[in-house]
């Protein structure tokens, strides 16, 4: 007997209504222009190059799962993903400021997510995805400029719709999982959670100073919706 890996059609009429509510609005007005406060525009750099991975490794897992609605749904959510770079990166360029080729918190976390198998893969990308709700509700609401709260509101849209696209996934891939093999893995999920919240607090407390957050606040923020996606993903009743 296979383990129920879920039905993804609605998950991929998601991502398809919101790939046609993008071309419905456009871009934001670029020739505004961005003032932004120079800790802020390094930390947005780092979200860029962040955002712009080519998920080549994810859509090959991905394949290899044998649900074709799925595979269709994570080329659709890498898309996302790389829309979130460009958006940043023009963003990041109305502010007169260039984006970055590389930074080392995104290398050593690509080489990370390189070496596991699909479900290891979402756990790992999964952090990424709670930090950048924090960050970008972070940045939408304390920011001044205009064109920055508009684009952080953007790809904080999306980001609230990739939190239980993953979710969804990975409830599946645990529900036959014994109790202790749910534990162990939450407790090492916890672990990567402290760490990466950790180095983003130390790497972009300045840049969240600027918009109003202080390290501390914006960890209790990562911890409290990671609490919610833990108990969502690892919750052996549904
Ligand atoms: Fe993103
Ligand atoms: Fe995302």
């Amino acid at each position: 007997m296979t383990a129920d890996t879920g039905d993804f059609t609605p998950w991929l009429r998601d991502f398809e209504g919101a790939a046609l509510l993008r071309w419905t609005w456009g871009d934001p007005d670029w020739s505004r222009g961005a003032r932004l406060a120079p800790a802020l525009v390094r930390s947005l750099q780092r979200f860029q190059v962040g955002e712009d991975g080519d998920g080549r490794s994810l859509t090959a897992k991905a394949d290899r799962a044998g649900d074709s609605v799925y595979a269709d749904a994570v080329r659709l959510f890498v898309a996302e993903e790389r829309e979130h770079a460009r958006l940043l990166g023009r963003l990041l360029d109305a502010a007169s400021a260039a984006t970055i080729p590389y930074h080392w918190t995104d290398t050593a976390f690509v080489r990370l997510r390189r070496l596991l198998g699909l479900r290891a893969e979402l756990m790992v990308l999964m952090l990424a995805e709670v930090v950048a709700l924090s960050y970008y509700r972070s940045v939408r609401d304390g920011v001044r400029d205009p064109l920055a709260a508009e684009v952080a509101g953007r790809i904080l849209a999306d980001e609230l719709r990739h939190v239980p696209f993953h979710c969804y996934r990975l409830r599946r891939s645990f529900q036959r999982s014994s109790r202790l093999s749910r534990a162990t893995a939450s407790a090492l999920w916890w672990l990567l959670l402290a760490g990466t919240v950790t180095v983003v607090a130390l790497d972009h407390g300045h840049a969240l100073r600027e918009v109003g957050v202080s390290r501390t606040a914006f960890i209790d923020d990562v911890m409290a919706r990671f609490r919610t996606v833990v108990a969502d993903v690892m919750s052996p009743t549904r």
